[in-house]
């Protein structure tokens, strides 16, 4: 699933990102491109409109767990992967910096029995401490720049309960290098980050999704014990 942009967009998606970046608000792009999207989905590069392969894949082998747990989804964009969850019989919270994504959730899904609700991963309510027995992020780390990269993975793993699970899909890179971006693959000794907050490695799996460009992506299910 390498994801092919209109190069108009992907320089749209830099400049925006550029401009944030210069004056160190890494966050306040995204709600920029919501609005100017103006409801024009593909206007928005990461929505597929489906949930995400890789947590599908996961879940046609977890289902049998899941019924009443409490999930939180991490940057819900526009609510896809949230919604699988819940039909599948997860308490979801899902939660995102944008007003105008989470707005844009609430119109696409009337009926839906998600817990939509803005906020900031670097700023998230002390009850959502350890209070999630599963936790999904999904390509949001990678959205962030490095010099914030410790704090959003400190902030992700915070949320998993004793017990619980987090389901990780992101994009890798194999030096310590810092990469260009957006998105800024992770690197080895990040991913070593979430096991030193006290995550255990359940499982890895690696997708080569671009040869020629050097694209990997990696599902990791880790476990808090
Ligand atoms: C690259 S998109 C990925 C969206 C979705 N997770 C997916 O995989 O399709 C990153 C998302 O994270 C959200 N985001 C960025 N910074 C955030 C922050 N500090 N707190 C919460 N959400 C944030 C953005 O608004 C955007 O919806």
């Amino acid at each position: 699933m390498f994801e092919q942009q209109p190069q108009n967009l992907q320089l749209h998606v830099q400049q925006l990102a550029n401009e944030a970046l210069q004056k160190a608000e890494p966050s306040a792009w995204f709600e920029v491109l919501y609005a100017e999207a103006q409801g024009d989905t593909t206007q928005i590069p990461w929505a597929n409109l489906a949930p995400h392969p890789y947590i599908l894949e996961w879940l046609t082998n977890h289902q049998q767990f899941v019924r009443g747990q409490k999930a939180l989804i991490i940057g819900c964009g526009l609510g896809d992967d949230a919604e699988a969850l819940a039909h599948l019989g997860f308490e979801v919270t899902a939660f995102d910096i944008s007003p105008t994504a989470i707005a844009w959730c609430q119109q696409r899904f009337p009926d839906s029995l998600v817990n939509y609700v803005v906020a900031d991963l670097f700023a998230v309510p002390a009850q959502w401490h350890q209070a999630f027995e599963f936790v999904f992020e999904c390509r949001n780390i990678q959205a962030l720049p490095l010099n914030v990269r410790f704090g959003a993975i400190s902030s992700v793993a915070s949320f998993v309960a004793p017990g619980g699970t987090l389901l990780l899909i992101t994009h890798v890179r194999d030096t310590e290098a810092e990469p260009s971006g957006p998105p800024w693959a992770l690197s080895d000794s990040e991913l070593e980050r979430f096991e030193s907050l006290g995550l255990q490695q359940v499982e890895k799996v690696l997708y080569r999704e671009s040869e020629q460009f050097d694209v990997k992506q990696v599902r990791i299910e880790y476990q808090r014990s």
